[in-house]
Order: C-alpha cells, then structure tokens, then sequence
C-alpha cells in the first residue's frame, strides 16, 4: 500500500509570508528596472500552497486581480477551500494537484511564487517549476522562489543527517519528532566538550530544539528530500530556463554592510559586472543559509543597480520616529525605530515625509505625496526635481538598510474607526473558528491577547454603530463566560464603554479594520 502523502499525514502550519507579497515584489522589481504588474490588477500563481492563507489575503484585498494556487496535499487544498467558499472569494482558484501534471491553462501570469518548495521537492519538480515559470510568466513578470542556501546550509544538513539516521525508516511524525528530540539531547551528551565540533554544532541544536513546532520540525528538518544549493547553482538552473537574477526579497540581506569592512571594496568592485557572483560571495561570508530570490525573465534585462528615479511612484511604510531631543542644534534629525536600527538626516523635506509616514505607520502613503505635503510644510525653496532627487536618494538607502519598506498598491486598511466598522473578514472568520492568532490586512500575524479584542472583531460586521457593538460586546462576554478587567470597582458595562474608542483605535492601529468608503491613501492634509 501506498504511504500517505507527508502533508496530508501531517498538517503543516498556515503561514504568510509578507516578503513574497506582489505589492513588494513589485517595488522592488520596479527599482530594477521592470514595470511589474500592480498587485491591483495582475495573475498570481502559488506553487505549493498549501492552505492558499496568503492567496486568500491577497484575494480579499484586490478583487480585480485573479490568483491561482497548487497543491498536491489534497486536505490542505479542502481546507483552503471552506475558508474561500465561506469569504467568497470568486477570483481565487485553489486546486489539488501535482505540480508534474497539472497544466496552468493559456493566459499567462504577472507572478509565480514559490515558498518553502524548491528544496523540498525531487530535482523533476524544481526543474517543473522553472519551466513553468519560462512558459507562462508574462514579458514584465515576477517569479519569487525560495530555497535552502549553501553554504551556510552545510552546518545545519551536518544534523539533518543525523536526525535522519537516528530516526530509521520511522516516517511516523508520532515517533519520529520524539526521536529527532532525544537525538538532539544525546547529541549534547555525547559530544565532548571544548571541541570544535560541538562548538560548531551546540548552536545549531539550539536552534532546533527551540523549534517549539512539531509539524515544521517533521517536514522541514526531518524530510526525506532537502537539497539546499548555491545562489550559483540555483541562477544555473534558473537561467537554463530563461530566468535571471532581480534581487533578494529581503532587499537589506543585499547590503554590502552585512560583510566586514575590508571586503567591501571587494564586492562593490565584483558587483560592477555580476550581481549575481556578489551575491555568491557575500554568502560566503555571511553563511547565509535561505534565500528568496526574485527572477525575471532574460529579455526583460534587469537592471543591476536599484535605480532611486522609480521611488516617488512608490507607496511607503515606515515606523521611524524622531528620537528624543530631536532636532539637534545642527538641524539633524536621528529617526530610530522601535524595533532596532536608526539613521540621520538633517534634511527638512525628508524630515517631514519621515514624521509623517511614521505617525502613520503601519499605513503604506504614497511617496509623491509624502514629498509634495512636506515640501509645503516646510516651505522648501529647492526645485521639485532636487528635493525629489534627495529624497528618493536618502529613501533608496534607507531601504537597502531594511529601515522602511517600499510598495506598489499596497494593501488598505483603516487609520480611524468610521461609525459603523467593519473588521477584515479572514481575521473575524478566524476569531469565529476559535482562533487565537489572525491574519491582518497589511498582511501579518496578530496574536489577540484578550477576550474583549476577539469579541470586537467580532461585533466589527460593518453594520453596528458603537451602541451596537457595546452591547454585542456585552452579549459575548456574558454568553462565553469570559470575564474583563474592569478596574476601579467599575461595572463592567461601564468599563466596556469608556474603554472601547481606545480598543478600536488597538484594532485599526493592528490593522485589523477594513478602509470606509472616501478614506484616502494621502498624508494628512
Ligand atoms: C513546506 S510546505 C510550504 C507551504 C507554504 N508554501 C508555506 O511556505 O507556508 C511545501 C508544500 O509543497 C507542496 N508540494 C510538495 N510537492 C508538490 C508537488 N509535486 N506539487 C504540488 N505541491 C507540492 C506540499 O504539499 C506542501 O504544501
């Protein structure tokens, strides 16, 4: 009797992944060189989709565009399914097949992507996916795929095939996830100490030993297939099917800055010619171990220097603040970011654009308004050509240093609760399913701390004004049980209704509110 397919045997996690998001691969596609199709109105094909969580996303937030997503693990297909049945979704497509046979139909798409597939897969797929991409990829269009990189992958398949050996045959995940665990345990006792080795491998098992997921644990790092390969080998294959080298999707991973100092002038010199033989030896000294490379086709010639001409047709998303103390008596500005990481300007224009796209993070604004609001209110008496010139500039750096992010049509969502919200409907079907962690509108992963956020997705259908929804929020509190804090004595009623402008500002703030009708994408005027 046949095995049961690994991935229908196992549930793997319902993930997304934001760095394969059309609206960012467009940017950056743009800033070399080719007119990607707006997300707003493009084909979108997933290879390996599983559940297609990302292509419902994306679905939901361009209903003019169409996206397809294949997947050989029928349940996971099933399970995608009830969710788009249930949303409505009639521009997504999920279909259960092997990516060996099945045939994607005449017209051609904006973009391809593939996460967490191409090394997990026997060489025939990965050869299939790239044909694929040479055959139905548009002349403008965008391939994304993903895959385990050498060399920094060599220290990490050092314990993959030890997992393997230790593990047998046993493809039970009840057994072999156990196994793989104690393995690490008899790894840390066996190894002696003060050697190499063990330095070398200490820090890997950790790594997998706080990989708290038994599902990513069993397919990922416990697959009977898993062939990592060089940028090099991968662009071989890639070109032998008339693909070449955009960019990483983790644009900053690209930066010169992630190699020491004095192999700088190395690799600038080397990128002169060949981006793609940079990139290889900045892998070798970084040990990168994943990437996710962004492919063309050849006639499409990307340009291998980003160009900053193409930022003022982008949109940006910054959570850049000035810091403390700021202006400096020099005029300079230091903008730091909550999540680490800073940069200076003593630009007046870029200033202003930067406080004003950061107090409204994490909306994405337009690039050309940013610049035109701040020109004005800093009454710059530069041309509209030198401040556009400067601040596309400083924008382009900021983004190499992964400080801001760039998109074309990014995703919408509310700044402010209207009178009668509405709450994305994924993140209220999730809630409904007794869902804990939901998907956002930008798109993230929102975990909800409490009940009272859960019950206001809930209660958001976009048909309840705020004395509707306190007493929907009463209702649910009361029917599951669930007690709030309160505070101060106050009954709970009361607590709700002073409490709950500032919980549906935490939920827009999440990006978890759908845009009203007459919101606009521009600074605040
Ligand atoms: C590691 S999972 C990645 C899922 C998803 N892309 C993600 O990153 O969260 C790999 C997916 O590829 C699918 N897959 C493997 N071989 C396939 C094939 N020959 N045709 C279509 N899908 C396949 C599996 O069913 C699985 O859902």
């Amino acid at each position: 009797m046949n095995e049961p397919f690994a991935y229908d045997q196992v549930e793997y996690p319902s993930l997304i992944h934001p760095q394969m998001h059309p609206s960012r691969l467009a940017a950056i596609a743009r800033l070399h060189g080719i007119r990607a199709a707006a997300p707003g109105s493009c084909r979108l094909l997933e290879v390996g989709c599983g559940d297609g969580l990302q292509l419902i996303t994306l679905a939901m937030a361009y209903p003019e565009s169409r996206f397809v997503g294949v997947d050989l693990s029928a349940k996971a297909i099933a399970r995608g399914e009830r969710m788009r049945e249930s949303l409505g979704l009639a521009n997504l497509q999920l279909v259960a097949a092997d990516l060996m046979e099945w045939q994607p139909g005449p017209h051609p798409f904006d973009y391809v992507v593939a996460h967490g597939f191409y090394s997990w897969v026997p060489e025939p797929v990965r050869q299939r996916l790239l044909r694929l991409c040479d055959m139905h990829l548009g002349p403008r269009g965008i391939a994304y795929v993903s895959y385990n990189a050498l060399p920094g992958s060599h220290l990490r398949r050092m314990l993959w095939e030890i997992l393997q050996f230790h593990a047998g045959t046993d493809r039970d995940p009840a057994t072999s996830v156990p196994r793989a665990r104690e393995c690490l345990d008899l790894l840390l006792l066996g190894m002696p100490d003060n050697t190499r080795y063990r330095t070398t491998l200490a820090g890997e098992i950790a790594d997998l030993k706080a990989r708290l997921n038994p599902q990513v644990l069993f397919h990922d790092d416990l697959a009977p297939i898993n062939d990592p390969c060089t940028l090099d080998q991968f662009m071989r294959a890639a070109g032998s099917h008339g693909l070449a080298f955009v960019a990483e999707a983790s644009y900053h991973e690209m930066s010169l800055y992630n190699a020491h100092p004095d192999a700088r002038a190395m690799l600038e010199e080397v990128a002169q010619d060949d981006l793609v033989t940079k990139e290889q030896y900045l892998d070798f000294f970084t040990g990168r171990r994943f990437r996710q490379t962004i492919l063309c086709r050849s006639a499409a010639n990307p340009c291998p220097r980003a160009d900053p001409a193409a930022i003022p047709e982008l949109d940006l998303v910054t959570e850049l603040a000035p810091a403390a103390g700021q202006p400096g008596t020099d005029g300079g500005m230091h903008f730091t970011r909550r999540s680490s990481g800073g940069l200076d300007t003593n630009d007046t224009v870029v200033q202003a654009m930067l406080i004003e796209c950061g107090s409204r993070h994490p909306q994405a604004l337009p690039v050309a308004s940013l610049l035109e609001a701040a020109r004005d209110s800093v009454a710059s008496e530069r041309t509209v050509a030198e401040d556009t010139q400067r601040a596309a500039t400083f924008l382009l750096r900021a983004f190499q240093a992964g400080l801001v992010e760039l998109h074309v049509d990014a995703p919408r969502f509310a700044r402010h609760a209207s009178e009668r919200p509405a709450a994305s409907r994924l993140a209220r079907h999730q809630v409904e399913a007794g869902e804990t962690q939901v998907i956002s509108l930008r798109p993230s992963i929102v975990q909800l701390e409490d009940p009272v956020t859960c019950g206001l997705l809930l209660a958001l259908d976009g048909t309840r004004d705020r004395d509707a929804i306190l007493s929907f929020l009463h209702g649910h509190l009361a029917r599951t049980g669930t007690s709030a804090p309160t505070g101060d004595g106050a009954s709970l009623a009361e607590a709700l209704e002073a409490g709950i402008d500032d919980a549906l500002e935490r939920v827009c703030a999440l990006a978890l509110v759908c845009e009203a009708p007459g919101d606009t994408a521009g600074p605040a005027g």
